[in-house]
């Protein structure tokens, strides 16, 4: 999804003040190493130690420079017992995922409102269209974990419960009493999950 690139390699600046473009500024060549195109980062398993037992690792741009330009990424999940990555999408990626340990509950919905899923085990492969919402939930006995791929440097994710329920500032109790046809009580049980 992101555009191609413009030379063999870009590795991002990350923290450059003088240049703003769409991703980030160029190494100089001659400063670049190997280094810069290796990433351990998604070796160790995450801390799924949360509401909702899970953990991603990102290697995108922002971890990953090497991936400047390049238009993919990766991350690394893992999942707690129950654990789940709650229903989420990524605006600028598709993603594809395999599943490395466990069994995972995986699903998305389309803009049609259909709900497709299936429940994966070690070694089987999922995909989820662009910026449709997806979940998956570990139902497996033990942990669970999968690495997952973008068409993206930075894919970007909307988490479907934060973003309405931990926003800053909140979005109105009373918008989100309509859209859910609840009282107030129960938008505020559910901001209070969230900490806001
Ligand atoms: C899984 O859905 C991920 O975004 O890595
Ligand atoms: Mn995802």
């Amino acid at each position: 999804a992101d555009p191609d690139p413009l030379q063999d390699f870009c590795v991002g600046i990350l923290n450059s003040t003088s240049t703003s473009l769409n991703g980030f500024p160029c190494k100089p060549a001659s400063q670049v190493t190997s280094d810069d195109f290796f990433f351990d980062g998604l070796s160790k398993e995450g801390n799924t130690d949360n509401v909702f037992g899970f953990n991603v690792t990102p290697g995108n741009v922002l971890s990953f420079p090497g991936l400047n330009t390049l238009g993919l990424s990766m991350n690394r999940v893992d999942y707690a017992p129950g654990g789940m990555n709650p229903p989420h999408s990524h605006p600028r990626a598709t993603e594809s995922g395999v599943v490395i340990k466990g069994k995972l509950f995986v699903g998305f919905v389309t803009t049609d409102n259909m709900f497709y899923s299936k429940v994966l085990t070690a070694g089987q492969m999922f995909v989820v269209p662009r910026g449709l919402v997806h979940f998956q939930m570990n139902v497996g006995k033990g942990k669970a974990l999968t690495f997952t791929a973008f068409n993206s440097h930075l894919p970007g994710t909307v988490v479907v419960p934060t973003t309405l329920f931990a926003s800053k500032p909140p979005i109105p109790n009373d918008v989100l009493t309509k859209t859910f046809q609840v009282e107030t009580s129960v938008i505020d049980g559910i901001k209070a999950k969230f900490g806001a």
